[in-house]
């Protein structure tokens, strides 16, 4: 008798165990899947980019006629001191809207 309840209770266990992970593994693949990451080109260039390239690490990147094309290029394969961004960090639908952010001097006033 006695076993038969720690079992019952052990099955009970292990099972919260699994659900409570399964449901931590669902919540990530949301948080990572394209699209879901970032709100706009602003936000992306106010919590990554703002960092080096607002505090005189990077060169000023705004309002200066860069090309969409060559932002993006430079974001994916990085050049001298600055560094590269996977997809997995910020996604491709992402990088467009980011590019376009940067280069288009009315979205940035
Ligand atoms: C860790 C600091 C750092 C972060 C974060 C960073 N950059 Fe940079 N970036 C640099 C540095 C430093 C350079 C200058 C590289 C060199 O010439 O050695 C640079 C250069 C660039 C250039 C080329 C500028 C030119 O004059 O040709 C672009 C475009 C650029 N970064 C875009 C971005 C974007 C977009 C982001 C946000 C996703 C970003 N960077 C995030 C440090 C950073």
């Amino acid at each position: 008798m006695e076993k038969t309840k720690l079992e019952n209770w052990l099955f009970g266990f292990m099972f919260t165990v699994i659900f409570a992970a399964s449901n931590a593994w669902s919540a990530q693949d949301e948080k990572n899947s394209p699209g879901f990451a970032w709100k706009d080109g602003a936000e992306i260039y106010a919590k990554i980019c703002a960092y080096c390239h607002e505090a005189q690490v990077g060169p000023q990147i705004r309002n200066r006629d860069l090309p969409a094309a060559y932002i993006r290029t430079v974001v994916r394969n990085g050049n001298r001191a600055m560094p590269a961004f996977r997809p997995s960090e910020i996604d491709d639908e992402s990088l467009v809207k980011l590019a376009d952010f940067i280069s288009n001097k009315d979205a940035q006033r």
